[in-house]
């Protein structure tokens, strides 16, 4: 039985005043859905919430920030949804694929397989091994309903920090396609950085990486700090120069009618190193990516103080002006966060 309970959501504007300036906007719609059933549950941390909660409170590596949320929607699939499913169903026609190993990193709650009995047939689907990880045990509880109605060939839930997901899934477990979307925002600088090293090592050989984030949101979230195209563009070849590979990921970017977004997709054979070299080479990664991410926040930062400055000195005359006023607050205040985690 699927219960569904939409909340309003929230109408993002479709010009926003941060869009004419360096900022970006954000946007976010929020629909909530409930949904009944369970199957066969995998492993979970003992208290992920707690966890993250406490590693928040400590100022270490910090869990979900509370203004997460994830959006549950079954009557609407999201673009950035369907392009994931769109490479997912080309190498699901492949007849010489009978088993697939998929990983969806911050599922939430599901809302890419929110419509999957329609996205992939039910040959493809009894292909699919599924596997979702997230922080938050109430949204995956709603996705695992939605993956108990699917006939995967198998389907399980694993939970922790996203800094962690190494250790908690299973170390010998490789993955044709890691999905990861609409989170970036959500995690530290540098957590979220270390993430696509770590997801590239657990690529099967033929495995793809496929990651989408906004660029800003609409509706902010205290503690979020969405990542600009560009940044994304800088981060990851600064790892790939360190790594000493040929490999040059080309981020896409995305307008859409109300936000903006970026994407990135990385197949593990394009990538001349093996996952000890990249193991060996973390460190050195880190070190260079530590560097390029306190440079970008810098340059952020000041970027935000002269907004600030400007409408503490002029005002704020319209109303898109007092959302920029405030989107700017929340940008400020993500990125003195962002800041005091890394010292
Ligand atoms: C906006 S939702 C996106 C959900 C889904 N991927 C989608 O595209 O709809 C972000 C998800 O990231 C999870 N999340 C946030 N911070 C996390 C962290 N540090 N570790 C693991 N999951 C995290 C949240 O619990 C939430 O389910």
């Amino acid at each position: 039985m699927i219960i569904v309970r939409f909340a309003p959501a929230h109408r993002p504007a479709d010009y926003h005043p941060l869009a004419a300036r360096p900022f970006a906007p954000f946007i976010k719609r929020m629909q909530r859905t409930v949904v009944k059933a369970n199957k066969f549950a995998f492993s979970s941390a003992a208290d992920p919430q707690a966890d993250g909660q406490e590693k928040y409170e400590n100022g270490g590596n910090m869990g979900a920030i509370a203004d997460s949320d994830a959006v549950h929607d079954i009557r609407r699939i999201l673009p950035q949804h369907q392009s994931a499913l769109t490479l997912l169903n080309g190498k699901l026609q492949n007849p010489a694929v009978q088993s697939f190993r998929w990983l969806d990193l911050a599922c939430g709650k599901g809302q890419i397989i929110s419509q999957l009995e329609e996205n992939l047939s039910a040959n493809q689907r009894q292909k699919l091994a599924y596997l979702g990880y997230d922080i938050n045990v109430e949204h995956t509880r709603t996705a695992e309903r939605m993956a108990d109605a699917l006939q995967f060939a198998s389907y399980s839930f694993q939970h922790g920090d996203m800094s962690s997901f190494n250790g908690v899934v299973d170390s010998g477990m490789k993955f044709d396609f890691i999905t990861c979307t609409n989170t970036a925002h959500e995690l530290q600088p540098g957590a979220f950085a270390a993430l696509f090293l770590d997801a590239l090592r657990r690529l099967s050989p033929k495995g793809e990486l496929f990651v989408y984030d906004m660029e800003s949101l609409t509706k902010p979230e205290l503690g979020a700090l969405p990542w600009r195209s560009a940044e994304i563009n800088t981060l990851l070849n600064a790892a790939f120069e360190v790594l000493g590979t040929s490999f040059h990921v080309e981020p896409s970017g995305w307008s859409h009618s109300t936000c903006k977004g970026w994407s990135v997709t990385i197949q593990r054979e394009y990538i001349d190193k093996t996952d000890e070299q990249i193991g060996e080479a973390q460190q050195q990664i880190s070190e260079r990516l530590e560097s390029e991410i306190g440079k970008i926040l810098d340059e952020r930062l000041q970027e935000c103080n002269r907004m600030l400055d400007s409408f503490c000195r002029f005002g704020a005359e319209t109303a898109d002006d007092a959302t920029a006023k405030l989107l700017a607050l929340y940008e400020f205040w993500a990125l003195h966060r962002a800041k005091e985690v890394r010292q």
